[in-house]
């Protein structure tokens, strides 16, 4: 596809509806071939990115997220602001249905004047959607907004990484949402600057009341700790008091600084995920980190692709990996031959966006292992193996992080 990115760029500097889609289709296209002009268009638009207000609106399905999100956008253009709406589903490809699919949605904040809405990214596997959906913010953030609305679906381990996205994070609930609660990853809450029992009207009145007492009472005394309220979307009642929480919330956060999106920064490592250790004998290897120092140890798990069985050890800031060779030709093998008793084998840190990371590394002359493809690594998710002799001596694993 032939991309002219410097008039798509002059396109969304002004706020172009078709500029808008044509450009997020692009960030947001898994396609390798799209991925230099999608570099190319962010580049062009970082010199002229505005700083604006980054609102996350997070929570289970049935929440009313929607509606709240329609109601809340109304009251920031009545507000003289302008706005827009991103919604990222984590979890689902296309075809389990995108947010904001159902046209009949947002209808009436659809139609104001300099309002863009833009529903579900189409899917491409897990880890690739925290890099698309930060390029598609910085592609909005480009625009002539004041703010823009990031609805993401579900409530699990994805949103905690949608809280690194946005400037503030709202958890929106059903009344009665206790279930959701316990299933809900505890990070959430704890990120959750705001959390609202939505559809508190009617006959849920009362129960959406207990429900944020509820959770009032389970949020954590810290430091961050979220304000909970009642509103309901339908009737329009504590919309405006939440309107007026999230721009004083944003006006005290908002960056002109986007971490992790310059240039420089584009493919550079991110959190240590594993310190990957050979074992001759896995199963003795596991028993000494669960009975002799005291770790939580998995199952072992075979993966034939790569060689190897694994058993990961959880420590609370990282995991090891523990590693036996599965198969005569297990590259674990040579390395066990210099080591009969075992040694560390690699290192694994998690990069926004793998192919990123493989272009700067070639950049640099730094070899991959391989034919330089990703493969599916031990968590499902795409791995890259840099070269040690371009890495002094250590065996560096890079896998693209799953928010
Ligand atoms: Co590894």
């Amino acid at each position: 596809m032939n991309h002219d990115t410097r008039s798509l760029a002059q396109g969304v500097l002004v706020g172009d509806r078709r500029s808008l889609a044509r450009a997020l289709t692009l960030v947001e296209s898994a396609r390798l071939a799209d991925g230099a002009a999608a570099r190319d268009l962010l580049s062009r638009l970082r010199a002229s990115r505005r700083p604006l207000a980054r609102i996350g609106i997070t929570g289970p399905p049935g929440a009313g997220k929607s509606t709240l999100i329609e109601q809340l956008g109304l009251r920031l253009v009545d507000a003289g602001k302008r706005v827009c709406v991103l919604a990222v589903d984590p979890t689902s490809s296309r075809t389990g249905g995108s947010i904001l699919g159902d046209k009949t949605r947002m209808m009436e904040l659809s139609r104001k004047a300099g309002v863009f809405i833009r529903p579900s990214p189409t899917g491409g596997g897990p880890g690739a959607l925290s890099a698309r959906a930060r390029q598609a913010l910085e592609v909005l953030a480009s625009g002539p907004f004041d703010y823009v609305l990031l609805e993401t679906a579900g409530a699990g381990q994805a949103d905690t990484g949608v809280a690194d996205l946005v400037d503030v994070l709202v958890l929106v609930i059903a009344p009665g949402g206790g279930d959701e609660l316990q299933g809900m990853k505890r990070g959430v809450r704890e990120l959750a600057d705001l959390i609202v029992v939505n559809k508190a009207d009617g006959e849920l009145l009362k129960l959406a009341q207990s429900t944020a007492a509820d959770y009032a009472r389970s949020v954590p005394a810290a430091e961050h700790a979220a304000t909970v309220s009642c509103c309901s979307a339908l009737e329009g009642q504590g919309i405006d008091e939440l309107a007026q929480k999230l721009s004083d919330l944003a006006g005290s956060r908002v960056r002109d600084e986007w971490p992790g999106t310059t240039p420089a920064a584009a493919g550079a490592l991110g959190r240590l995920n594993h310190v990957a250790l050979a074992a001759p004998d896995l199963a003795k290897a596991a028993a000494f980190y669960r009975d002799v120092l005291g770790a939580e140890v998995s199952a072992p798990k075979a993966l034939p692709e790569h060689g190897v069985t694994t058993v990961f050890v959880r420590l609370p800031n990282t995991a090891l990996e523990l590693l036996e060779p599965l198969g005569d030709e297990s590259p674990l093998s040579g390395f066990l031959d210099r080591k009969p008793k075992g040694g560390m084998h690699h290192i694994c840190c998690e990069v926004d966006d793998i192919l990123a990371a493989r272009d700067r590394m070639r950049e640099h002359g730094v070899r991959i292992l391989g034919d330089g493809e990703p493969r599916t690594g031990a968590h499902g998710l795409p791995v890259l193996f840099l070269h040690p002799a371009d890495c002094f001596g250590v065996l560096i694993e890079l896998e693209q992080s799953s928010a």
